[in-house]
């Protein structure tokens, strides 16, 4: 069902010196911060040869991420994103293998403008694990 790593989202309380450590320690490619007040956050895209390192920043006062941060001070990889072809029959399969999805478990458009659904951390290993359809 899952198909290429889209992404790792990491969520970081200082952008600009996250950005700066990605850039200028590992000599990443780093995109400008994009801010998406739809989603509470600013993002950096770090551009790798096989997949996509996203910076996560929060914006805003109800940022989903702001939690998150509370309890990691230092930052910390928040969700892996996995490219599905069909988004809703991916709902549909995990569903009915007991996995749970957040929200209402409808696709809401994601960061990329893309359909996307996030799955309990608790049914994956501690991990918030976001599906994109591509
Ligand atoms: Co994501």
């Amino acid at each position: 069902m899952i198909g290429r790593l889209n992404h790792v989202a990491i969520a970081v309380k200082d952008l600009a010196a996250s950005t700066a450590l990605y850039r200028d320690t590992l000599g990443a490619k780093v995109s400008a911060p994009l801010p998406q007040p739809a989603h509470g956050v600013t993002v950096v895209f770090v551009e790798l040869p096989n997949t996509k390192v996203e910076l996560l920043e929060p914006l805003g006062e109800a940022s989903p991420i702001a939690k998150f941060l509370e309890r990691n001070a230092d930052g910390g990889i928040h969700h892996i994103c996995y490219e599905v072809e069909d988004i809703l029959a991916a709902r549909d399969q995990l569903k009915a293998q007991g996995a749970r999805v957040l929200g209402d478990g409808e696709p809401k458009i994601g960061a990329h403008g893309k359909p996307v659904l996030f799955l309990h951390p608790k049914d994956f290993n501690g991990t918030l694990v976001e599906l994109e359809q591509v």
